[in-house]
């Protein structure tokens, strides 16, 4: 199939190297950064914060925090560019969906008098509440589609991305404390350009289960 979507689709893959002397460009960066703000979620609720992780103190902060798992991801922190911390909100409030729903009004999306009605989709929240008030298992898939969405983005602008579920959650709510407050992190993104010769995965074919075994049209 020919369409530049699947060419993007085709040709991403997810970088085992980087090579250091290679940035992503600010323009570059601002692109993917605005196309996570654009990210859907349910009742378009946004109950996320993605952290970018720039500097050298950052990086030294993001590399200590693989003191005590995942290792393997753990080279990629200094060699790559910039590393996207995915944040979800661990309790949804009604405050948090009033920014929403103020941000509705202000972007006259709806009127101030819609806005108490537009308060009916925050059933969705309640309904997803767990034991100990939190709403984390809701809230998580939703940093997700943002993950989704900037591994399309970054393939339309050929940079090289590694997602890591392989992070330590524990640790970094304890290193990135203040950045983290409220939230939990899960999965971390590494964008940058594939080292020409080290990166193992760049050379090796696409490889998906058949059309027929994951896709039913009736
Ligand atoms: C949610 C998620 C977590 C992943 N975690 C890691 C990881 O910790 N380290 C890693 O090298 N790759 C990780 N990957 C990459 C997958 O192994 C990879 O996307 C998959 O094998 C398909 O290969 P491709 O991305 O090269 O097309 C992760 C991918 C996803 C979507």
């Amino acid at each position: 199939m020919t369409h530049p979507i699947i060419h993007d689709l085709e040709n991403r893959y997810t970088s085992k190297k980087y090579d250091p002397s290679k940035k992503v460009s600010q323009e570059d960066l601002a692109v993917l950064l605005e196309a996570l703000r654009l990210s859907a979620s349910s009742i378009n609720s946004q109950p996320w914060k993605f952290i970018v992780i720039e500097s050298d103190e950052a990086k030294q902060r993001m590399h200590d925090s693989f003191a005590n798992m995942h290792q393997f991801n753990q080279p990629h922190i200094k060699a790559c560019s910039h590393v996207i911390l995915f944040a979800n909100k661990l309790s949804y409030t009604r405050d948090d969906y009033d920014v929403v729903l103020s941000k509705a009004v202000a972007d006259k999306r709806i009127t101030e008098e819609q806005k108490e009605a537009a308060f009916a989709s925050f059933k969705f929240v309640e309904l997803n509440c767990d034991e100990n008030g939190e709403h984390k298992a809701w809230t998580k898939p939703q940093a997700y589609l943002a993950l989704g969405n900037a591994l399309h983005t970054l393939a339309r602008l050929n940079i090289d991305s590694t997602t890591m579920e392989g992070i330590d959650p524990e640790l970094l709510s304890e290193i990135f404390a203040d950045e983290l407050k409220g939230y939990e992190c899960h999965v971390a993104l590494a964008i940058g350009y594939h080292h020409p010769s080290e990166d193992y995965n760049a050379s090796l074919p696409k490889s998906r289960k058949a059309f027929e075994d994951v896709i039913t049209i009736l």
